[in-house]
């Protein structure tokens, strides 16, 4: 069986776009493969040096659980918890030369949005501008995380695949030093829809315009309300064009039955915008229902951590074993 490794970081409550973009694939990955998933909590703090991460922690393992991630399949574990991580990061970043993580297109970005925020305001940057070494390194710990557990395939949106190049680089100049340890891993692209938020941008935390999975119903309900469709559809019975209505991509995505009578009657007019609108809020808030009981039937955040406990025990057994074995293919200390 083939091993498959994803983590996520732990930045603020799931959406429904993690949801269906990133973790209905992850369940799916679990019939066919040997799965780990984890927390990137230390990951987290290359954007974000707040302390109170525990309770999104938790809250993202108990929405994990609740889509699906099965702790009798999956290892479920936070990445801070299993310290090989961290140690593996730093012999790696003594193999990986400096121009390959300078060169990385989200470091570039990182840095290109600072400039621009420090010109917009006239400022100076400073060496406190928020890169830190962390960040720099960000790929290098990406690849310990990958590398431990000898995973074939990575599941990673577009954004990450700059991030998978590099661990391959890394995992083959390690190879090429000290002798063959590492797996070079190979990215798994979801074919995940883009689920734009009611606005339709990005759905993203900065823009305010997400749709989470703790919402309550009524909460939903707004926010389906609000959602932007075809502006040529003023009154119910103008034509619209269901091609360029968030709306109806919704409906799509959230498995509405009557697709075809949507797109029919959005053209004719003998659908409405509300109407359409309130149907999707219907099926969206039985989902979100569904996986609210859910969610709630796991138990207290000390059930969480003992499942998260179990998980760490398991992902340790295998990263001390892979960390040994680069120790000694190094030479280090008396191993
Ligand atoms: N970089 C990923 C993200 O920002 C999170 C992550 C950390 C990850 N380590 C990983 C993903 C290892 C896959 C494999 O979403």
């Amino acid at each position: 069986m083939k091993t498959v490794l994803s983590g996520t970081r732990p930045t603020g409550k799931l959406h429904i776009g993690h949801l269906k973009g990133v973790v209905e694939n992850w369940v799916d990955l679990q019939k066919d493969y040997r799965t780990y998933y984890f927390i990137a909590d230390i990951h987290s703090y290359t954007n974000n040096l707040s302390s109170d991460k525990k309770q999104y922690v938790l809250d993202i393992a108990r929405d994990l659980l609740a889509a699906g991630i099965d702790p009798s399949k999956s290892v479920l574990f936070i990445q801070s918890e299993v310290r090989e991580h961290a140690e593996l990061a730093l012999y790696l970043s003594m193999t990986t030369p400096l121009s390959w993580v300078q060169r990385c297109p989200t470091f570039k970005e990182a840095i290109a949005d600072i400039r621009a925020a420090a010109s917009e305001s006239g400022e100076e940057i400073k060496d406190e501008s928020g890169i830190s070494t962390g960040l720099l390194n960000y790929p290098i710990l990406m690849t310990s995380d990958i590398v431990l557990y000898d995973a074939d395939y990575v599941p990673v949106g577009e954004d990450q695949l700059a991030h998978l190049e590099i661990s391959r680089e890394i995992a083959r100049r390690f190879n090429n030093l000290f002798g063959d340890t590492l797996k070079e891993p190979q990215p798994l692209l979801a074919k995940y829809p883009k689920i734009l938020g009611p606005d339709r941008r990005k759905m993203s935390k900065s823009y305010g315009n997400c749709i989470y999975l703790s919402d309550t119903p009524a909460e939903t309900g707004a926010k389906v309300m609000s959602m932007i469709t075809d502006p040529a559809k003023i009154r119910r019975a103008d034509p619209g064009n269901p091609d360029i209505c968030n709306v109806y991509d919704y409906h799509g995505i959230f498995g509405s039955s009557g697709l075809d009578e949507i797109k029919e009657g959005c053209r004719k007019g003998t659908l409405g915008c509300v109407e359409c609108k309130k149907r999707l809020a219907a099926e969206l808030t039985e989902i979100l229902d569904a996986h609210r009981m859910k969610r709630a039937s796991l138990g207290t955040d000390g059930d969480i951590s003992d499942i998260l406990g179990e998980g760490r025990k398991k992902a340790q057994t295998v990263a001390v074993a892979k960390l040994n074995d680069v120790k000694k293919k190094m030479g280090t200390g008396l191993l």
